[in-house]
């Protein structure tokens, strides 16, 4: 068993420190992509309030298509450069999306979803995947999210 709890009452970029340390931890000397995503977004769910998404989609044959992740099903493919998982991939920067019914382009997986932080996985010059965070609050994600969020990828990317 993995103890992963979160320490009660961590805020900003410290939760980021901690969420690092246990992904660092569960992925350690694992090869297996799919259990190093899917153990990633359980972290992710566990250490970052108010997300009703959170996961991967994966760069295969010039699409994204949809990893490991918790919440409600949702798109399986998804263009590159559609919606703002294909911007984050498309252009391999982050993408912070404070209102996503302002996005044009949006692609609407959960109704509930009000903002949104998509941020890629860049293995050796390429963006292999991205991170997709969603959230039924306006503004959930800021900056330090970003960041974190970016510090993590950056983390995994040899491990997924
Ligand atoms: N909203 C994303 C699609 C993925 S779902 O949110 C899980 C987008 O516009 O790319």
């Amino acid at each position: 068993m993995f103890d992963d709890t979160p320490t009660p009452g961590l805020t900003g970029s410290a939760i980021y420190a901690e969420l690092c340390a246990a992904a660092d931890g569960i992925t350690h000397g694992e090869s297996d992509p799919v259990a190093n995503m899917a153990n990633i977004a359980a972290l992710m769910w566990q250490f970052l309030p108010d997300l009703n998404w959170v996961g991967f989609y994966r760069a295969i044959d010039g699409e994204l298509m949809l990893g490991p992740f918790i919440g409600k099903p949702a798109c399986i493919r998804i263009g590159w450069g559609q919606g703002v998982c294909g911007a984050a991939a498309a252009s391999g920067t982050v993408q912070l999306v404070d209102d996503v019914l302002a996005f044009p382009g949006h692609i609407a997986c959960d109704a509930a979803s009000r903002s949104e932080l998509v941020v890629p996985v860049i293995r050796a010059g390429a963006v292999i995947a991205v991170i997709d965070l969603d959230s039924p609050m306006k503004a959930r994600f800021t900056p330090v999210d970003a960041a974190g969020v970016e510090a993590l990828a950056q983390l995994v990317s040899a491990r997924i």
